[in-house]
């Protein structure tokens, strides 16, 4: 690979080509669109304005976040609000140029208050489309299970979700991690898995490493989202490198809540080094301060070990670790080889 010189390196992160694999597209909601949307929709918010929503995005861990974002999503009513959404978050992709994303979305979050789930999916479904014809944006839907609610809940919302099969390409697992171990969900997996499902599910973000462990060997899953308290097992990264199962990094999502202090403590380059299968992602980034252009840039700037090299891994990464086509992960890997040429 050419030498990039270090100053020229935030404008490639930015332009180079790379796909999105851990996105909740109920995070992507900007308080400006909750506000409107309230107003459209007649409900009545908590906070009396924009700044006043803003002011309260200080999270101390998990849960807290968890508590607002499931406060802003109260606004999503109709079709059209899901498909607003899932638009703005396509066009600002687009703008950082994600040629692929893998989009989250929880229907239970929706479906408790009484909207449709099939609101839900066409809404998000008409977005994905429109990305691939008009921005170039390849965007597909994983349906997320809560892990704070029971497994009948899931296997219910799976049923309701069948005749949209079409429409989503796997499954995952988000939301309270502690006390909700992947084992929980061991039923609805199996049966995700007999549909020909992909699946995916948050573990080792504020759980511990044994989650990530019966995530791949209960609910055999095909990445792992966040995974970063990997590190605390030896065995479990050697197990997690030889096996090339990814990890979807959320850095500024962990910083704002707090599984790592600073930026710079953020162990990323660690678990480069240790030939692990890292991407970086903006997990919603409505919430936590920027989008996965924002994602990278910040990144590379707090930790000054990450070079070039480790730059085009992480984009080559992203395209390995997504459920596109063979034929996709090829011309988008050829781009990024275009993107460090032209940078050279
Ligand atoms: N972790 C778990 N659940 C979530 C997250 C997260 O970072 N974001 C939205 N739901
Ligand atoms: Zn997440």
């Amino acid at each position: 690979m050419k030498t990039i010189a270090p100053d020229r390196l935030p404008a490639l992160l930015r332009a180079m080509p790379k796909a999105e694999l851990h996105l909740h597209v109920e995070g992507s909601l900007e308080p400006e669109l909750i506000f409107r949307l309230a107003a459209r929709n007649g409900v009545a918010l908590p906070y009396a304005s924009v700044e006043a929503l803003r002011a309260a995005y200080a999270f101390g861990d998990l849960q807290s976040f968890l508590d607002i974002y499931y406060a802003g999503a109260s606004v999503l009513r109709h079709e059209l609000d899901f498909f607003e959404m899932a638009w703005a978050y396509l066009e600002r992709a687009a703008a950082d140029n994600v040629v692929h994303a893998e989009i989250f979305f929880d229907p239970q979050t929706h479906t408790a208050r009484g909207v449709p789930i099939e609101a839900v999916i066409q809404g998000l479904d008409h977005a994905c489309h429109r990305a691939h014809a008009e921005l170039g944006v390849s965007a597909k839907l994983i349906l997320c299970f809560l892990r704070h609610l029971s497994e009948d809940d899931a296997l219910a919302t799976l049923e309701t979700a069948l005749p949209y099969r079409h429409h989503f390409i796997g499954v995952g697992l988000d939301s309270s991690e502690r006390g909700h171990p992947p084992e929980k969900f061991a039923r609805v997996f199996a049966r995700c898995r007999e549909l020909g499902l992909h699946r995916v599910a948050h573990a080792g973000e504020e759980g511990p490493p044994a989650y990530i462990e019966s995530a791949l060997d209960v609910l055999r899953v095909e990445r792992i989202d966040h995974g970063v308290r990997c590190v605390e097992s030896p065995a479990l990264v050697e197990r997690l490198a030889r096996a090339r199962m990814p990890l979807t990094v959320c850095p500024l999502s962990n910083v704002k809540l707090r599984v790592f202090p600073t930026l710079a403590q953020h162990n990323l380059k660690a678990l480069l080094d240790a030939g692990l299968c890292v991407t970086i992602n903006s997990d919603d980034p409505a919430y936590f301060g920027g989008y996965v252009n924002e994602n990278f840039v910040q990144t590379f700037a707090a930790l000054p070990a990450l070079t070039a090299d480790d730059a085009y891994r992480l984009a080559a990464n992203s395209f390995e670790a997504s459920f596109a086509s063979a034929d996709d992960k090829a011309r988008w890997t050829r781009q990024l080889d275009e993107a460090f040429a032209a940078a050279g």
